[in-house]
């Protein structure tokens, strides 16, 4: 069997982000920062990593902030080049796409994550795509869609990422039912989003990370409500599920972040600051202070 090589990632942006209110009433929660960088910035450079080639963005009104980060600055550049700030000026060149890189389209209400993914259904056609959530960001020394990648080379069908986790948190995830467990590679025969404590199928969580076929996007034209009364991804790859080999999950190897709650993006925070060469130092003594003052305190 030939294996089509993924070259485009959609990465859905257009969700309100109400749990980072009010900063999310004025900047996308991707545009927010860790350490010195967009979140969305963590998602393409691990896209790159992979070889994708076109990136496509499904965003809603008031996410002008992200089209504009990835755009040329001349003014920030040239002011740059003039005062000789050759290094900021590499640290920028990430930030520049190549002209047709990158594509948006709209999703014009928040229907759920499976209707933002269908949104870019034409720019897919009927090719194989990955898709990325910002807000789960991933620290691993193979950047995780790599590793997905690879592993899809060997399994063809979809694949997504699974973490486990504690039995109590499984309903908040969508969970895999699974048929087989070769190791990394989980052969998968059902997938519940957000199922009851006590109906989760597995601790396998899924997390914001896929490569899909192009059949997801016929399972997704039904525009079937599912979990939250939203459109689910979860629903449109399970139904795939059904059929032996069309469904792999993933067991990466690093640390996931859920940058979409506050929790996960302090933990991301500090660990993303402590391993920063630059910032170890300063920040890791700073928080060893402050350790040993509440202990002080308490
Ligand atoms: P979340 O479930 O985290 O929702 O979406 P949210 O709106 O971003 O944040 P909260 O829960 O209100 O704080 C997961 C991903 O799916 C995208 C989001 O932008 C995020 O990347 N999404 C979600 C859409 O693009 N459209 C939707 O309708 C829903």
């Amino acid at each position: 069997m030939k294996i089509k090589k993924v070259t485009k990632a959609v990465f859905p942006v257009a969700g309100m982000g109400t749990r980072f209110l009010p900063a999310t009433k004025s900047i996308p929660k991707e545009i927010m920062t860790l350490v010195d960088r967009p979140l969305i910035q963590y998602a393409i450079d691990e896209a790159r990593a992979a070889g994708i080639k076109e990136f496509i963005f499904v965003t809603s009104r008031g996410k002008s902030a992200l089209e504009d980060y990835f755009d040329h600055s001349p003014e920030l550049e040239s002011a740059l080049r003039k005062a000789g700030k050759d290094q900021l000026l590499e640290v920028l060149k990430d930030t520049n796409m190549d002209s047709g890189a990158i594509a948006y389209v709209r999703q014009n209400r928040a229907m759920g994550l499976g209707h933002a993914v269908w949104c870019a259904r034409r720019l897919i056609g009927n090719e194989p795509f990955a898709v990325l959530l910002p807000d789960d960001v991933i620290a691993a020394e193979k950047p995780c869609l790599q590793q997905m990648v690879e592993a899809y080379e060997q399994t063809g069908g979809n694949m997504v990422a699974a973490m486990e986790v504690p039995p109590h948190m499984a309903s908040a995830y969508g969970v895999l039912d699974v048929a087989e467990d070769m190791g990394s590679i989980l052969q998968v025969k059902g997938m519940v989003e957000k199922p009851k404590a006590d109906e989760a199928p597995s601790n396998l969580a899924v997390i914001g990370r896929y490569i899909l076929t192009p059949k997801i996007m016929t399972n997704l034209n039904k525009m079937k409500q599912g979990a939250g009364g939203e459109i689910q991804l979860t629903d449109a790859i399970a139904e795939e599920a059904a059929t032996p080999g069309k469904v792999f999950g993933f067991r990466f190897r690093g640390q996931r972040y859920d940058c979409g709650s506050k929790a996960g993006f302090l933990q991301a925070t500090v660990a993303f600051g402590l391993s920063r060469p630059d910032l170890r130092d300063e920040f890791g003594s700073y928080l060893q202070d402050l350790m040993a003052l509440q202990r002080a305190a308490q």
